[in-house]
């Protein structure tokens, strides 16, 4: 498939999908989100993808956000759908994805950058990156889950504080807060993240989309993330990688998913 925005490549099972807009410093557009709902849904029914990598073009952004040159004249109901249709289309469809998703953050993530960053299962930035949800500097509020994610993330009282705010964390405050795994220099950002990657994709993938699912079940309301993990781990043994995966540890070989 064709892009306009966004650039997907796949090596040795790691799709990277690459935000494409370094002029206006990959901020999302609607066309984008849809690219990249698109290349992600594809991505992840892909049989020789096992690890989805999401970064931005050029050294100085990740995503800088919505573009806001796109919602500026939106009212009230066009901004409820702006923010509907990207939760489903793309924030939460990456949450909730089977196969799991790391944001390589290279630059700014702010706004809807850092949602998108913090929609992704985990984070690593490379030093030059600032993170922030600088959305009540514009009179509106973060729509693309980070009033919820960052919380989950880092707490409730500093997410208040760096929303309220609409501050900059730099990659090493991200990095105490929690909100990043990693930082590294930005030379060093690809490599690091397609090794983490290359770690998780030798390992099992229907075992890996279970732990997504359990894991995400302790965020949601109403749903007992402990019933979820004893029904997940029973369903590990009904499959394939499960009978491999013993098996090969037994026969003292590695095992092949
Ligand atoms: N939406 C639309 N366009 C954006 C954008 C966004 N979120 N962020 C940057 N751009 C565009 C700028 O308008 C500019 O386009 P132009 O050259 O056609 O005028 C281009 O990207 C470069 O940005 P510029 O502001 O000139 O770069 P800078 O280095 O001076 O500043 C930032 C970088 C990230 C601090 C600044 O671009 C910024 O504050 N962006 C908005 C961040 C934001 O509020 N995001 C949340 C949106 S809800």
């Amino acid at each position: 498939m064709t892009y306009e925005n966004i650039l997907t490549a796949n090596h040795n099972g790691i799709t990277t999908i690459t935000i494409n807009r370094p002029t206006k410093l990959n901020a999302l557009n609607k066309d984008t989100i849809s690219e990249l709902s698109r290349a992600i849904s594809e991505a992840d029914t892909d049989e020789d993808c096992r690890v989805i990598i999401i970064t931005g073009s050029g050294n100085k952004a990740f995503v800088a956000g919505a573009d806001i040159a796109e919602f500026a004249d939106y009212d009230e109901s066009e901004g409820s759908d702006l923010a509907e249709q990207g939760q489903n289309l793309l924030f939460d469809f990456i949450a909730n994805l089977n196969t799991p998703v790391i944001a390589a953050v290279n630059g700014y993530a702010l706004g809807g950058g850092l949602e998108l960053a913090m929609a992704c299962h985990f984070r690593v930035a490379s030093e030059n990156a600032k993170m922030g949800l600088p959305e009540v500097s514009l009179g509106v509020i973060p729509g693309y889950g980070g009033t919820q994610r960052l919380p989950q993330l880092v707490g409730k009282g500093k997410a208040m504080e760096l929303i309220m705010t609409a501050g900059m964390l730099s990659a090493q405050e991200a990095l105490q807060w929690g909100l990043v795994n990693h930082v590294v220099t930005l030379e060093e950002l690809m490599d690091f993240t397609v090794k983490i990657a290359q770690k998780i994709s030798q390992n099992s993938s229907t075992a890996i989309a279970a732990v997504i699912r359990s894991i995400n079940a302790g965020f949601e309301k109403g749903v007992n993330g402990f019933e979820t993990e004893i029904s997940e781990f029973g369903g590990c043994f009904g499959t394939d990688d499960f009978v491999e995966g013993t098996t090969a540890f037994l026969e003292k070989r590695k095992p092949n998913f």
